[in-house]
């Protein structure tokens, strides 16, 4: 039980990561005040993050006790041909909220992704070299640098690949699979790179336990890191998705072609945050089912 209910203020918060994050510290009776741009339903305050001002204005206004900075741009190909516009977003406004959490006394949590590695030597440790393939994950690396030069006591988490409840089912690069598995054209799918899912559950409960323990008066700051623990390739994940609902995978071919802009294996040692006794993960085929079920 914590002496204060703490007030979170969430960016991102109609995003894949950001809704469930929302939906979760509520459930737990916390403050949440959720930050979105576009889709401001449910609740949630419009803030454009590439705007310093309203971003100065809102944190003032807000005095969050923690910031969950979820905001980014994350499709590969919106990065890689808007890469200027993506920065505003991805590193600037990361580096801005930054400073202000600093001036404000508010924590912080910065969201990254395993893209900051080549995927070459997993598992990866929180200091090994990054050495990102694509525009997006060396935003991801940038922000967390801006991140860290503006405000050394912040916290980085890491995650890996997501999935969860969805809005359509090419919001998560694993719920699309579903539209490639119903669709009995011949199409390849990678089996080739390796992932590690998470269940966007999974990393709301993270950040939970990683914001009780500071709200209990523990130093936690730096980078952390959280990968699923089974390992899959995307054409096993659509093998996994066409046993539970009983589809047919005759049409899906296994391809062994690497992408150049993906990491081989980017999985990211956890230890820092199973130290802290922080560890949530969901069976694959439990949650995937969960996630799935109503696009049948
Ligand atoms: N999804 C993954 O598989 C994955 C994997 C590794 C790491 N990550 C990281 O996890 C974090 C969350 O990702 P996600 O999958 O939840 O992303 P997402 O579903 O694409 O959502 C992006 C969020 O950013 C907001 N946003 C975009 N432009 C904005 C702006 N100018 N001002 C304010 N907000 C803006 C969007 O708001 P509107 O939609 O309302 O415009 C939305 O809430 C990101 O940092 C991402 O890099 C994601």
């Amino acid at each position: 039980m914590l002496d204060k209910v703490p007030r979170i203020l969430v960016t991102g918060a109609s995003g894949l990561l950001g809704r469930t994050v929302v939906k979760i510290l509520k459930e737990r009776e916390w403050n949440v005040v959720g930050v979105a741009f576009s889709r401001v339903d449910s609740g949630l305050i419009k803030c454009d993050l590439r705007n310093q001002e309203s971003v100065s204005a809102l944190i003032e206004k807000e005095k969050p006790d923690v910031i969950i900075h979820a905001a980014a741009e994350r499709f590969p190909d919106v990065v890689e041909n808007k890469y200027e516009e993506t920065c505003l977003l991805n590193v600037k406004a990361s580096g801005h909220i930054a400073s202000l959490a600093k001036h404000c006394g508010s924590k912080l949590i910065h969201i990254s992704t395993d893209y900051v590695f080549d995927g070459t030597s997993p598992p990866y440790k929180v200091d090994d070299e990054c050495n990102p393939l694509s525009k997006y994950g060396q935003t991801k690396l940038d922000s967390e640098r801006a991140v860290l030069t503006e405000y050394p006591a912040a916290c980085i988490l890491r995650v890996p690949v997501l999935y969860g409840p969805v809005e359509r089912l090419e919001e998560s690069a694993v719920t699309c699979l579903l539209g490639v598995l119903k669709n009995s054209e011949p199409k390849s799918v990678s089996h080739y790179d390796k992932r590690c899912p998470a269940h966007v559950s999974d990393i709301a409960r993270i950040l939970y336990d990683m914001i009780a323990l500071m709200m209990k008066g523990k130093t936690i700051s730096g980078i952390f890191q959280w990968s699923g623990i089974e390992k899959l390739t995307k054409y096993e994940m659509t093998l996994v998705m066409s046993q539970i609902f009983s589809l047919p995978h005759a049409h899906i071919t296994p391809s062994f072609t690497p992408g150049a802009l993906r990491p081989y294996d980017p999985e990211m040692d956890r230890s820092r945050l199973t130290e802290l006794g922080i560890s949530h993960h969901t069976n694959f085929k439990d949650g995937i089912k969960d996630c799935l079920t109503p696009w049948l």
